[in-house]
């Protein structure tokens, strides 16, 4: 398969998982967290699935594309290593939804690149809050889900927060 081909299969999979953690979340109380605002896609389509619900932004270069810009109060910048501790100090065990798209595109090298992260997403996820992410996290926190029809094994994860 090309990286063309894998690309394009990537960001099906993303819609996918999105749309179906955003309809999974229905009803439920809490945050939704994006982690990594990049151009603002995937935080521009979790706005329009999400009308009226409270969605904070993490990024450490901020320049998406200008339509896709979160408000100053939910956008949190800086690396996320200082502003997720920082977050859970504020707010807790605070998020319904967590979407993980911090990535160089090599699952393997985010595993390693981004070991400090998962604690933090444990320690901001509700009880039974659902995490999605393009890699694999391990955490004893967090059990594994299967995935919604049409998403390959291994092309995106799921989560739901523990206790
Ligand atoms: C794959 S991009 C996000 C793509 C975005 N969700 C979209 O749909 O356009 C990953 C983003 O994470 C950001 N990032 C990576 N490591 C970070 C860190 N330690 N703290 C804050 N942001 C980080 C990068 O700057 C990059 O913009």
């Amino acid at each position: 398969m090309s990286r063309l081909d894998s690309f394009i299969r990537r960001l099906e999979a993303q819609r996918r998982m999105l749309d179906w953690a955003a309809a999974a979340i229905a009803g439920r109380d809490g945050l939704v967290l994006e982690l990594g605002l990049g151009n603002g896609r995937t935080y521009d389509h979790l706005r329009e699935r999400l009308p009226g619900r409270a969605i904070h932004v993490f990024e450490r270069d901020v320049s998406p594309n200008p339509d896709s810009m979160p408000p100053a109060d939910r956008l949190v910048e800086g690396d996320m290593a200082q502003t997720l501790p920082a977050f859970v100090a504020r707010h807790g065990r605070c998020a319904a939804l967590i979407h993980v798209d911090v990535t160089t595109g090599v699952p393997e090298r985010d595993r390693i690149l981004f070991a400090w992260l998962p604690q933090h997403v444990v320690a901001l996820a509700a009880p039974a809050a659902l995490v999605v992410s393009g890699w694999a996290i391990e955490h004893p926190g967090l059990e594994a889900l299967a995935l919604p029809e049409g998403v390959p094994e291994g092309r995106y994860f799921a989560y739901r927060r523990r206790g």
